[in-house]
């Protein structure tokens, strides 16, 4: 079982190496420190897009680059951490409240996103300055 703290947090996945192919799992229970209500995936980004750059007021998210890569540049309303995503035996964990934007994807790049909620407008806190204040 994995440690987890709350925070923002890079989560490892098994890897099984093998000479066919290599084999990653996620497990809810073991890896995933929430419920899952919903799973989607960012495909087909054009290269220079930005996606995200919005927080949500009670969604948990954990993010995973499966294919390709990606930057995942968050703020936790005091800093600002990046990651570089760019293979698929780990995620990032993203508590609720952290504002978080998706870039610089690379050519057939895949962003799997599971959440602990479904999906609702009114979970999105799209203005930088509500977030602040939100997050204080
Ligand atoms: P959005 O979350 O704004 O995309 P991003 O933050 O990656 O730029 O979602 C884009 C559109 O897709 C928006 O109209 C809402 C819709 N959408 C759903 O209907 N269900 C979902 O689970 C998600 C994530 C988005």
């Amino acid at each position: 079982m994995m440690s987890f703290n709350g925070g923002i947090q890079k989560i490892d996945l098994p890897k099984i190496f093998d000479e066919r192919g290599n084999l990653s799992f996620i497990e809810a229970s073991k890896h995933i420190p929430f419920n899952i209500e919903r799973v989607y995936w960012i495909y087909d980004v054009p290269g220079g897009e930005v996606r995200g750059s919005h927080a949500f007021k009670e969604t948990h998210e954990f993010i995973v680059a499966l294919s390709g890569s990606f930057d995942l540049v968050l703020h936790d309303g005091v800093r600002e951490h990046k990651f570089s995503l760019n293979r698929s035996y780990y995620g990032i964990y993203i508590p609720k409240l952290t504002w978080r934007r998706l870039e610089n994807f690379s050519t057939n790049s895949l962003a799997l996103v599971i959440a602990s909620k479904g999906f609702s407008v009114d979970e999105y806190i799209r203005n930088f300055d509500q977030f602040k204040i939100a997050v204080r």
